[in-house]
């Protein structure tokens, strides 16, 4: 059975695949179609750590789609109620799909070996591979070509840069990190991606100004994920020279659009003059979750389960 734990669960092709049902699926409900691809079938929603965006594009989709999807919050109990090989095989022969949004990234791993139903990682410490769809989505429909793109990536080299980093590499896109050292990705996982690509795609620095030079697309994210709030005043200090600001834009190119995943902290890793600025596509970015995530699931249980 296969999963969508992380992006590595994907080949290049199947990546490629996935932004083309989501190009076509996004198309179609703007010409009013509305496949029932999801027609009785049950989506479960088990979230550890609050969600917006995640959430309510997974039960938006899903509904879309013409199925019925539940949320499963901390009442259930996972973790804590009962052991693990009782509380996945039982939740999940329920279900036809789950999405797992976790704390931690092993116990997502350890879901997947006991489901009975594909899992699908809606966020945990490590990976957000459903961000990293919208926003190559979102960075398709803004580029002329994908060859002479480049994301740089601001802040921390937290969840949402490692599933960006992956998918911009696949693609052939360049992208930069531009983060103090202790914030940096593990080299090996820069060379593991530079070694599939045959180039080198992936680079960090810790000057912000040169990592930001010659993008096309400047991306930030919080600087205290969720679960990181104890470490909040030393990343506000370690952090505070990486933020997206105008003078950081006028170091990418001159039409540089800006990303964000949301939610953001303005006046931290971005300004609201940044955020709110005619470069700025994090609305555009956000729809496009539902769209991502409605090519992944059909993806999922279609052709990769089907
Ligand atoms: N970007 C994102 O995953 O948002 P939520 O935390 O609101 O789901
Ligand atoms: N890095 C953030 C992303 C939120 C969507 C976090 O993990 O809290």
């Amino acid at each position: 059975m296969r999963h969508v734990l992380s992006l590595f669960d994907l080949s290049t092709a199947e990546i490629q695949r996935v932004l083309e049902l989501s190009r076509e699926l996004k198309q179609g409900v703007k010409d009013g179609k509305r496949p029932t691809m999801l027609a009785n079938h049950n989506v479960g929603l088990l979230f550890e750590k609050p969600s917006l965006r995640t959430r309510v594009s997974f039960e938006t989709l899903t509904t879309q789609l013409g199925g019925n999807s539940l949320f499963l919050g901390e009442d259930v109990g996972w973790g804590k109620r009962e052991p693990v090989q009782d509380f996945i095989p039982i939740l999940t022969s329920y279900l036809d799909l789950l999405v797992i949004r976790a704390k931690s990234h092993a116990a997502v791993a350890e879901a997947c070996e006991y489901s009975r139903c594909p899992i699908i990682n809606g966020l945990t410490d490590v990976s957000h591979p459903c961000q990293a769809f919208a926003d190559m989505l979102t960075i398709q429909e803004n580029t002329a070509g994908l060859a002479d793109s480049k994301v740089a990536f601001l802040g921390d080299g937290n969840n949402v840069a490692y599933s960006l980093a992956i998918i911009c590499s696949r693609l052939g896109v360049e992208f930069s990190l531009g983060a103090p050292e202790k914030y940096q990705f593990d080299a090996a996982f820069v060379k593991d991606l530079n070694d599939s690509a045959g180039k080198e795609l992936v680079k960090q620095f810790d000057d912000p100004a040169a990592a930001a030079e010659d993008a096309e697309f400047v991306y930030t994210d919080v600087w205290t994920s969720m679960g990181q709030e104890a470490e909040s005043k030393q990343r506000l200090a370690d952090l505070a020279d990486y933020q997206v600001n105008e003078a950081l834009m006028k170091q990418a190119r001159d039409e540089a659009k800006f990303l964000h995943c949301l939610p953001a902290r303005r006046g931290e890793e971005v300004t609201t003059e940044v955020i709110e600025s005619g470069s700025s596509l994090i609305i555009e970015e956000a729809e496009n979750r539902l769209h991502a995530q409605k090519g992944l699931v059909v993806w999922l249980l279609q052709e990769a389960n089907g």
